[in-house]
């Protein structure tokens, strides 16, 4: 009875605004739903009925067009880019801003395309931050993880909680954000980074519980990227280890399936990057060159976790600071 009345109210409450959606947009929500193993009480049903409908015709049109990549849906469909924004990017500026890194470029020429992930065990499968903004400190691991397993042939396992407990001295600040290249100097100040199972994920700020006899992997020296140089970017990845960048995102992003993201919406300064991920290689397509790039949403989001993203135009800032740790061993 309760839930009925309920439902009536909520029903004349978006009555107001009919119509907003139609049975089919109900169809494609439920079985959405249902795919996601969501519920909700009626309120928030309808509540993110509307989102998920408004989301689904910008994937729809977007689609229409002729674009690089195509949008779909996924496990964020039902939310506002606001919302979005809250739980899994940066939301403060960060301090992004080597204009002269120390990475030494060679000159070329550079394979046409390069994939660590085909060149051996050098890259652990996609993981997932959950709703904490700690996007910085998967970019970190992804990164250490791949340098170590290149120079040891071993691929280890890093923890990012440490980084997201311990690495506060360095501009982080847990899940309200922070930087590779501070997190890699956190790692080589602070004497080492634990494994995953030692320092198991939560996805919650949580106190500093570094054991020194655990660590694992030690950091020499950190290497940024100068500021916008993305050949520099290009050569690292070619001849050493897959690089961390950080990088505007954008509401179109958010719905990413495949293809090559490129944007009209994003920023391409320091000031404006607000996601941090892992090159692991690139390409070419048609013309188009790309960088393939591993993210930190799970393996449902977009290519099994991983995107590609236009390269050699500073695309959404990718170059704005840009760095990989050289291994203590
Ligand atoms: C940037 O650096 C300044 C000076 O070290 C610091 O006070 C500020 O908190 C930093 N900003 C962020 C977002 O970490
Ligand atoms: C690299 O960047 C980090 C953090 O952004 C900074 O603390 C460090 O001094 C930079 N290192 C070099 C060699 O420029
Ligand atoms: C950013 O984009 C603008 C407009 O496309 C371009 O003129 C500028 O050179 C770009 N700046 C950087 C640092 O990539």
């Amino acid at each position: 009875m309760k839930a009925a009345v309920l439902f009536l109210l909520s029903f004349l409450h978006y009555a107001d605004f009919s119509p907003l959606f139609s049975e089919k947009d109900e169809y494609h929500f439920k079985s959405w739903m249902s795919q996601h193993n969501r519920a909700y009480d009626l309120e928030e049903y309808y509540y993110r009925l509307q989102i998920f409908t408004e989301n689904k015709k910008k994937i729809d049109f977007h689609n229409a067009e002729n674009h690089k990549f195509t949008m779909g849906l996924n496990h964020f469909s039902d939310m506002t880019f606001a919302e979005f924004k809250k739980s899994f990017l940066l939301t403060e500026p960060q301090n992004c801003s080597a204009t002269k890194g120390g990475h030494m470029t060679r000159d070329g020429p550079y394979p046409d395309s390069v994939d660590w992930r085909k060149k051996g065990n050098y890259v652990t499968p996609v993981k997932n931050q959950g709703p904490c903004g700690s996007c910085w400190t998967f970019s970190t691991t992804g990164c250490l993880e791949s340098v170590t397993a290149i120079s040891t042939g071993k691929l280890p396992f890093l923890s990012e909680q440490q980084l997201v407990d311990c690495a506060q001295a360095f501009n982080n600040h847990g899940c309200n954000g922070g930087l590779p290249s501070q997190a890699f100097e956190y790692i080589k100040y602070n004497k080492g980074l634990m494994t995953e199972d030692d320092y198991p994920y939560t996805g919650r700020d949580g106190t500093c519980k570094f054991n020194p006899g655990k660590a694992a992997v030690f950091v020499k020296e950190v290497v940024n990227i100068t500021k916008y140089a993305e050949m520099e970017m290009v050569d690292a990845v070619a001849r050493l280890n897959p690089v961390s960048f950080a990088y505007e995102v954008t509401s179109d992003f958010m719905h990413y399936k495949d293809g090559i993201y490129t944007s009209t919406e994003c920023h391409n300064t320091t000031d404006m990057v607000n996601h941090a991920v892992l090159a692991v290689g690139y390409g070419e397509d048609n013309g188009t060159p790309y960088w393939i790039v591993k993210n930190s949403w799970g393996t449902y989001w977009g290519q099994k976790g991983y995107f590609y993203i236009e390269r050699g135009k500073n695309m959404c800032g990718l170059a704005a600071c840009s760095s990989y740790p050289l291994l203590l061993v």
